[in-house]
């Protein structure tokens, strides 16, 4: 079923529309901007357009998206949620989604993305306000794949833009396009909180035993969520790691730029991951030069690429390119909701390759003074 629609709304970091205007310019060239804000873009789409409600929206800055069905505004959030319903008409609805627009860039002034207790208000208050309910809604739960899905974005307190959507993969199952990250411990850095979210998007087949080498491994947080999830760990960084981190057996510190490593530190690597603050091509020569190495297998990528200037949203394309030609035959890009100004890798050789276990931990464990 394809369903004829005016208007697309999309979900991105604050601060990255212009990347997702970059983006939609070759992807979408039909489409026009049409009500924006931080980190929400609503489009106007052609006449006539029809897009299936389970299109695939092919964007790396989009969180999520979903068809937009018109706006609430006013002080009482009664009334906002009782005017909801009637801009749904006759859609299906198997589940609700509320979430506020990002405020601030995630990892600045304390904000990080996720659910809001305003949101779940609002929430509570719209599957209330549903006309002849025979079941009470599930609210900003994942919702299965094929479910249809009435979104609320709150672009301000008292400015309710609604939505709707089918859920297909992953992200859009996620309400705002943002998976929960429930953390066990103190985290070492918000590399955990990104690192959470890449392995739940990329669903990377990594199993306890594994042995992943991060480049720019300092001062741990991803580490920590690998050591947690019984992986052996080989850091790479220059920089100090975290006390906590060096002291678990399961991990490794090579105190040197990826450069002045030797190849066959790697040669037991299964899983490659990169965050290193350099420019993007410099975090793929460092993985190429390892990657490329005849004794060398590793199964899949994580790659961290900065993206510090938003001229470079064109080059994504020739990124990706580069990681396939180093044999990855699945290769996506996304902009985590954990990212900052960065967007997230995924590279897997071969779905069917059968997976190799290491015999043990990492041979070598030099702890810097
Ligand atoms: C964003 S931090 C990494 C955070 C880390 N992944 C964590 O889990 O906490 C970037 C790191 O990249 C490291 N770095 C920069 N250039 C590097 C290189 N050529 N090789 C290895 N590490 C590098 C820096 O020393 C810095 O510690």
């Amino acid at each position: 079923m394809s369903v004829p629609s005016q208007y697309l709304f999309t979900i991105c970091q604050h601060g990255a529309e212009d990347a997702l205007k970059l983006e939609f310019a070759k992807t979408w060239p039909d489409w026009r901007l049409s009500y924006s804000r931080p980190g929400f873009v609503t489009w106007k789409l052609p006449e006539d357009t029809k897009l299936a409600p389970d299109f695939d929206i092919r964007s790396v800055f989009a969180r999520t998206h979903g068809f937009s069905v018109g706006k609430v505004t006013g002080e009482l959030a009664n009334d906002l949620a009782a005017r909801v319903w009637p801009l749904v008409e006759a859609r299906p609805v198997d589940h609700i989604h509320v979430w506020q627009r990002d405020e601030h860039v995630p990892g600045s002034k304390g904000f990080e993305p996720g659910p809001t207790d305003l949101a779940y208000e609002a929430a509570v208050l719209i599957r209330d306000a549903q006309p002849a309910a025979d079941r009470r809604l599930p609210i900003n739960r994942t919702a299965r794949s094929g479910d249809a899905v009435l979104d609320c974005v709150l672009v301000e307190p008292n400015e309710w833009w609604i939505g709707w959507h089918r859920a297909t993969n992953l992200p859009t199952r996620w309400p705002g396009g943002v998976p929960l990250i429930e953390t066990e411990s103190q985290i070492i850095s918000r590399a955990y909180l990104k690192l959470a979210e890449a392995l739940r998007w990329s669903q990377l087949p990594m199993a306890k035993g594994d042995l992943c080498a991060e480049i720019g491994s300092a001062p741990g947080g991803a580490s920590q969520l690998l050591l947690e999830r019984g992986m052996y760990v080989l850091g790479v960084d220059p920089a100090e790691m975290d006390e906590q981190i060096l002291a678990n057996p399961a991990f490794a510190h090579i105190r040197a730029r990826a450069s002045e490593v030797k190849r066959s530190e790697f040669s037991r690597v299964r899983w490659l991951l990169a965050d290193a603050n350099v420019a993007p091509t410099h975090t793929l020569d460092s993985v190429e030069a390892i990657v490329a190495h005849d004794d060398i297998h590793v199964r899949g990528l994580l790659l961290t690429l900065k993206i510090p200037d938003w001229e470079l949203v064109n080059q994504i394309p020739a990124y990706l390119d580069r990681v396939r030609s180093w044999g990855f035959k699945y290769v996506r890009a996304r902009q985590l909701a954990f990212n900052r100004q960065e967007i997230c890798v995924c590279a897997l050789k071969n779905r069917s390759m059968r997976r190799f276990k290491p015999k043990g931990p990492p041979r070598r464990r030099r702890k810097e003074t």
